[in-house]
């Protein structure tokens, strides 16, 4: 039986990657995309295990999905991703009606189920040798940027985190299948590629490290951006800053480095391996090579034990970097995580005020690093029409702000777009 699909995603690039994939497998397969939940017949939830929040947001969205049942008999509905792996059988005592629970890396066992050929409802076993999909993430139509995964899973076990139980170790792809995901993705459009991984920096596949794999991939004729996420401050090496000066005309200077916190109590207790010191060490060698580098990063307010001092001590850190986006999240209680046996005792309204202060501190920073673009000329990455802004074009900054500009029927692919106003996130131009 072919079926009408849906997928909805929660979470992290790599959750919007695997949704990619898993839809390009289901109409491999002859089942067919609807734009819409109530026009399908069989509905995915691929979730996110991050945070307790993202978690019961999914959960909730899947119940009132099966609720649907009742009314359409022939209507299927699922969960992938990191809530099926974590709670597994718990799902069937939360959500009796779900069809299918199905954990991490296993979109061909959600394609088995479409299909109508496997029995059972649970698939939550960790494939330690999965090595990636080798199909190609779902490429929309007239896109001009797309994800390519080239590690998995995460070896670091931090303290908080949920990721390492869920995704399993970490595993490389193959430079031949990243390489070849790649020039098809050239071959239909594609520009811009943006590498995923845990941890992209730990990347290795027999001899080639990360570097020596972005150097192989800037080489790659038509492609003409590539950016990568996520790096560990523990294993970014300046010879990552080498093949980022070596091919400047490809590559911008744009880092995730998840800082985390400023305190080095707090660091050690997170599990984080380095101390503020040693990550400013890094950002100085960035600067320093990379004046106006778009160093970004993610910070947790109210870990376990987090006292003034270690606050005060994060909210120096951002102002010694600067960064030019702060991704702030409230400390979250994961199950099993080495931090769950820690008492999670900053109370709630400190956590979410010393959360407000570092959003608030960040917001300040992007709004400066915006700024000091006026003036400048960027080459931006023409997306398309600016959908709020009629009249106007819409792509995106080497540093990865998005430029508008009035529409211009020269505009190709990557245009030179002089920046005369800035907000926060979006710089206005001309060409
Ligand atoms: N609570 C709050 N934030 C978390 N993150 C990961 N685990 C937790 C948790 N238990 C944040 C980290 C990470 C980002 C992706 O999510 O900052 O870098
Ligand atoms: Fe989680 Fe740390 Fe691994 Fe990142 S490096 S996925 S925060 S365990």
């Amino acid at each position: 039986m072919k079926r009408h699909f849906h997928i909805i995603t929660y979470g992290c690039q790599m959750n919007r990657y695997d949704s990619g994939a898993l839809r390009t497998l289901l109409e491999e397969r002859g089942h067919k995309w609807v734009e819409h939940p109530d026009n399908a017949d069989f509905i995915v939830v691929n979730t996110c295990a991050v945070r307790q929040h993202a978690e019961n947001r999914a959960l909730s969205r899947l119940s009132m999905l099966a609720s649907m049942k009742k009314k359409r008999k022939n209507l299927l509905v699922g969960i992938m991703g990191c809530v099926a792996q974590e709670l597994g059988e718990e799902i069937v005592q939360k959500i009796p009606t779900i069809d299918f629970i199905v954990g991490t890396d296993k979109m061909a066992v959600v394609a088995d189920i479409a299909d109508g050929g496997v029995n059972g409802k649970i698939f939550t076993d960790i494939d330690k040798e999965f090595r990636g999909i080798d199909i190609p993430a779902h490429i929309e139509k007239g896109a001009r940027s797309a994800f390519v995964t080239i590690m998995r899973g995460c070896d670091n076990f931090c303290s908080y985190c949920i990721v390492p139980y869920v995704r399993g170790r970490e595993r490389s792809r193959s430079p031949q299948k990243i390489i070849a995901e790649i020039k098809n993705a050239v071959a239909s459009g594609i520009v811009e590629i943006t590498l995923l991984g845990q941890n992209v920096n730990s990347y290795r596949y027999d001899a080639l490290d990360f570097p020596a794999l972005l150097d192989k991939i800037a080489q790659i004729s038509g492609l003409q951006r590539i950016r990568f996420v996520t790096n560990h401050p523990k294993d970014f090496s300046p010879k990552i800053l080498d093949t980022v000066e070596k091919h400047a005309d490809k590559i911008p200077p744009a880092f995730h480095l998840p800082l985390q916190s400023g305190s080095d109590k707090i660091l050690a207790a997170m599990n984080r391996k380095y101390t503020f010191s040693q990550y400013l060490r890094t950002i100085e060698q960035i600067y320093r090579r990379f004046p106006d580098a778009a160093v970004t990063t993610d910070i947790i307010a109210g870990f376990p034990g987090e006292n003034d001092d270690d606050y005060s001590a994060t909210l120096a850190a951002i102002d010694k970097v600067r960064f030019a986006g702060i991704f702030a999240f409230r400390y979250s209680v994961r199950q099993g995580t080495a931090a769950s046996h820690l008492e999670d005792n900053v109370p709630e309204e400190i956590k979410i005020a010393r959360l407000n202060e570092i959003i608030r501190k960040g917001i300040h920073y992007a709004k400066t690093y915006s700024h000091n673009l006026i003036g400048t000329v960027q080459k931006v990455l023409l997306e398309g029409d600016a959908p709020k802004n009629p009249g106007f074009l819409r792509g995106i900054a080497p540093s990865g702000r998005i430029v508008l500009f009035p529409k211009n029927e020269f505009a190709d692919k990557i245009v030179p777009v002089k920046i005369e106003k800035a907000g926060t996130w979006i710089l206005w131009g001309k060409i």
